[in-house]
């Protein structure tokens, strides 16, 4: 098959979040199946160049009285095309937060299409994400039915339903399938009207973690390699790095990470319970994140100058995106706290566990069904084939976040050979892409069929 993704994120050349470690890291799945996979982005000015190999001028061509240049490189091995309207369109520092957003992300997505069309590709599979990339859905049933795009099968994936309900709602109506990114958040927005009306061809898919992307053996982020054989030695040379390189003081104490958009989604107040309970049990916190509104960005400012004075050598709370620092984090943690109020699928919980780092959530959305407690999902657990694996929790308020907490951080000071043994179990858990992606291939065949006989 061949698949062309139009998107606004991916990693790690334009990430903000998720979507981004989504578009390239199912893209690699499905292209390693021997699957052709082509992506188009903006070229926006904020590209990380570094990361793209072969990056060329391809051509250009014009579109509703646009010169539009096309460039082409290559991102983890994958094929990308980056437009470049020269009507200033792209021309920004950051990905979201213009005003203009909905209009330049509206005429990319009808700009990419034209492309497919002017260049003569016929892809099997056109996949679009969230609302940024929804108007391909409606865009390419309506307005090219006059050649062979029409009979591409659209996939549409919802990440997070909390942003652009009503550009959602509509792909949802042209889609020939859509998919959300687990099957508990499938569940929880079931009744949502955006998705009620399409029940029969929305389905909860888990993402996955690219597992070469996140490798605690060969990752140039952390001080040694490590697998599950040697997770004890390198978890240890990777918290000393951490703690040598934040100024925290470097002793063996039980480390709590958090590495997040700082957004209410996330729990803010259940971060912060979290930081406060794991201090006062004697622990060390580092915190990475950053806050897209201005406000949540000062109160954590604040909340690092008082905590940083107050505990200088056990907490550190940095307030920015910083990939290499979070791979450190990832490796030197023993937990990672993911308190989110509702979360799509959460990607950190599984990347901590590729680390060996015990995972802490609040039982929502892709956290339930990833992380299985130790105490209370055993059955649950096994019944997926799989050995309890953190700390959850149901409630979204401080005795939520306490219950699991304390249950983390006792089992750490008690027996550390049980607490090494989790370690070594989570890393050998398997939450790469190989199940999703056959999930992925058997809904292409369908959204291919469908289109194909519309
Ligand atoms: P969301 O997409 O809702 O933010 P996910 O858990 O799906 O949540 O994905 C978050 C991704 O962003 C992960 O790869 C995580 O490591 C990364 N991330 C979040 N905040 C930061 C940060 N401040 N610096 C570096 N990486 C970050
Ligand atoms: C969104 C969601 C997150 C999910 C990510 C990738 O950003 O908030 O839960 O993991 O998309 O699908």
């Amino acid at each position: 098959m061949h698949i062309v993704h139009i998107a606004l994120e991916m990693a790690p050349i334009a990430k903000v979040g998720g979507l981004g470690d989504v578009v390239t890291s199912l893209s690699r799945a499905i292209q390693d199946l021997d699957h052709r996979v082509d992506i188009i982005l903006p070229k926006y000015d904020c590209l990380n160049h570094n990361n793209v190999e072969d990056f060329k001028y391809h051509k250009n061509y014009f579109w509703n009285g646009t010169e539009i240049k096309v460039w082409h490189g290559k991102v983890e091995g994958l094929s990308v095309y980056f437009l470049e309207p020269q009507n200033e369109f792209f021309r920004v520092g950051r990905i979201y937060g213009c005003a203009n957003d909905a209009q330049r992300f509206g005429f990319f997505c009808h700009a990419a299409l034209e492309y497919l069309f002017q260049e003569g590709f016929h892809p099997d599979i056109i996949h679009c994400h969230d609302w940024s990339s929804a108007p391909v859905a409606w865009l390419c049933k309506e307005q090219y039915t006059h050649c062979s795009l029409s009979k591409a099968g659209i996939v549409f994936t919802i990440h997070n339903l909390e942003f652009g309900a009503n550009l959602i709602g509509k792909a949802m109506a042209y889609t020939d399938m859509a998919t959300t990114v687990s099957p508990t958040y499938s569940r929880e927005v079931y009744g949502n009207s955006t998705i009620a009306s399409h029940r029969h061809k929305f389905h909860g898919i888990l993402n996955g973690i690219d597992p070469d992307i996140w490798d605690p053996f060969n990752d140039k982020f952390i001080p040694i390699s490590y697998t599950s054989k040697n997770v004890v030695e390198g978890k240890k040379a990777a918290k000393e790095a951490l703690q040598q390189k934040l100024g925290l003081r470097k002793v063996d104490l039980p480390l709590l990470g958090v590495i997040s958009r700082l957004t209410n989604q996330k729990g803010i107040q259940l971060i912060k319970h979290a930081i406060y309970r794991t201090l006062e049990r004697g622990g060390q916190v580092v915190l990475l994140g950053s806050a897209p509104d201005p406000c949540i960005q000062n109160e954590f400012e604040n909340l690092a100058n008082q905590l940083h004075s107050l505990h200088h050598d056990r907490v550190r709370l940095c307030l920015v995106y910083d990939e290499p620092l979070s791979h450190l984090i990832y490796a030197g943690a023993d937990f990672i706290a993911v308190p989110s109020i509702f979360e799509p699928c959460g990607l950190t919980q599984l990347v901590a566990m590729r680390y060996g780092s015990i995972p802490i959530v609040r039982k929502t959305g892709g956290l339930y069904d990833t992380v299985f407690d130790i105490d209370d999902d055993k059955d649950r657990a096994h019944a997926e084939y799989l050995k309890p694996n953190g700390f959850s929790f149901d409630g979204a308020d401080a005795t939520g976040v306490d219950y699991a907490l304390k249950r983390a951080i006792s089992r750490w000071y008690k027996d550390r050979d049980w607490f090494n043994t989790l370690c070594k179990t989570v890393m050998e858990q398997d939450w790469s892409w190989n199940r999703p992606t056959l999930h992925y291939l058997e809904l292409y065949h369908v959204a291919r069929k469908t289109s194909c006989c519309s």
